[in-house]
């Protein structure tokens, strides 16, 4: 991330974000800032087309590295806190995607095939990380305790008051529990948009009173759609792009999908920011979804989205949930050495 000149340089005490780029591609091209549509450097033919090697993000330079802290090995429970005003259809969208993690029931390719990835990653034991995920405690912070326009440290004080709450506190579990911060289409968050849709970290005793991982990830719907919620939206300043068709009818919600998909997954494999990343910067490391931002098929990698699926109504999609159809980009999978989805045609 701090490769990207567009961004500050992160403090320590800055949480990992998530760019609205392609990490992958970042890695291999430092001093390129892609984004997840074309651009200039990026020759599409090529990146379609060009030869039989395997793209999907693989590559010999990336060496993705354990360092021996903590991945989360106990039935993982998803506490959400929705900052703002939060309709419930939306609500239903972000729940059902948090249950049909552990979904045994859904159509393949399925939530759960995603999340199966995710499970390589081990501990020092060998432990894997958890097959079980279930959404937990949810509170409404419907009159936004912080203001409309969050601070990463505020952030940490927005959760704060959800877990220390007079009434129907969220639980306190530092070993299982993370908790997702989720803001309305309306609330800005520090960098929000300036390529960063989401990001994850843990929060100081100092301010907290415990260290919990936790993740903010906001709708870009109103804000930056053509940024966060691609390929649902895109950019105005390139003509002749269009946006595919989501599988839910709310792209800012369906884009939001994929991001928290991404921060759960580097929340079970790097919660305390010492487990699995690769680089040699530990305040700048690049976690698991981070080597495979933008890639949500067969082929994808650079700008190309990959191969996606269609649904009968001509939206896009590439796997199924309990009821209904997510698009959500794949993870590194350290055994091969490439990005894996539950999708993928070979
Ligand atoms: C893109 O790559 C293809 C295949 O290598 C090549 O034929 C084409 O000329 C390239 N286009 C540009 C604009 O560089
Ligand atoms: C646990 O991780 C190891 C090493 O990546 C892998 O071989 C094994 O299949 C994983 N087990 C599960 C249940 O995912
Ligand atoms: C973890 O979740 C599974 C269901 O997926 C359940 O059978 C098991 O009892 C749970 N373990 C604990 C310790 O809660």
């Amino acid at each position: 991330m701090s490769r990207c000149p567009v961004l500050p340089r992160r403090s320590p005490a800055a949480p990992l974000i998530t760019l609205a780029v392609f990490s992958s591609f970042l890695f291999l091209h430092p001093s390129t800032a892609a984004r997840p549509w074309p651009h200039q450097t990026n020759n599409l033919t090529e990146l379609q087309f060009g030869g039989s090697k395997k793209y999907e993000g693989s590559s010999e330079f990336v060496k993705l590295r354990y360092h021996m802290g903590p991945v989360l090995t106990a039935n993982i429970t998803v506490h959400v806190i929705w900052y703002g005003t939060w309709p419930k259809a939306q609500k239903r969208i972000i729940r059902e995607f948090i249950n049909s993690i552990s979904a045994t029931h859904a159509p393949s390719p399925s939530v759960s095939t995603w999340w199966k990835t995710v499970q390589l990653y081990t501990d020092q034991t060998g432990s894997n990380i958890s097959r079980t995920v279930r959404l937990g405690e949810e509170k409404n912070d419907r009159l936004l305790s912080h203001g409309k326009s969050l601070t990463r440290l505020s952030v940490q004080s927005v959760i704060k008051a959800a877990v220390t709450a007079k009434t129907k506190p969220l639980p306190i579990s530092p070993k299982s529990g993370i908790y997702l911060l989720l803001t309305a289409d309306d609330v800005y968050v520090q960098d929000f948009c300036q390529n960063v849709c989401g990001f994850h970290y843990f929060t100081f005793p100092s301010i907290v009173g415990y260290t919990l991982p936790y993740a903010w990830i906001g709708n870009s719907g109103k804000l930056c759609p053509g940024m966060c919620a691609y390929p649902f939206a895109v950019p105005e300043y390139i003509p002749g792009l269009k946006p595919v068709k989501s599988p839910n009818g709310d792209a800012g919600i369906d884009g939001m999908i994929s991001v928290i998909g991404h921060e759960i997954a580097e929340l079970a494999s790097n919660p305390l920011v010492n487990a699995w990343y690769a680089g040699q910067d530990p305040v700048a490391p690049v976690e698991i979804a981070d080597l495979c931002e933008g890639i949500y098929g067969t082929g994808g990698g650079g700008s190309y989205t990959g191969q996606m699926l269609n649904d009968r109504d001509g939206a896009t999609y590439n796997m199924h949930g309990i009821r209904r159809r997510f698009l959500v980009q794949w993870v590194w999978n350290h055994v091969v050495n490439y990005c894996t989805g539950p999708n993928a045609m070979d």
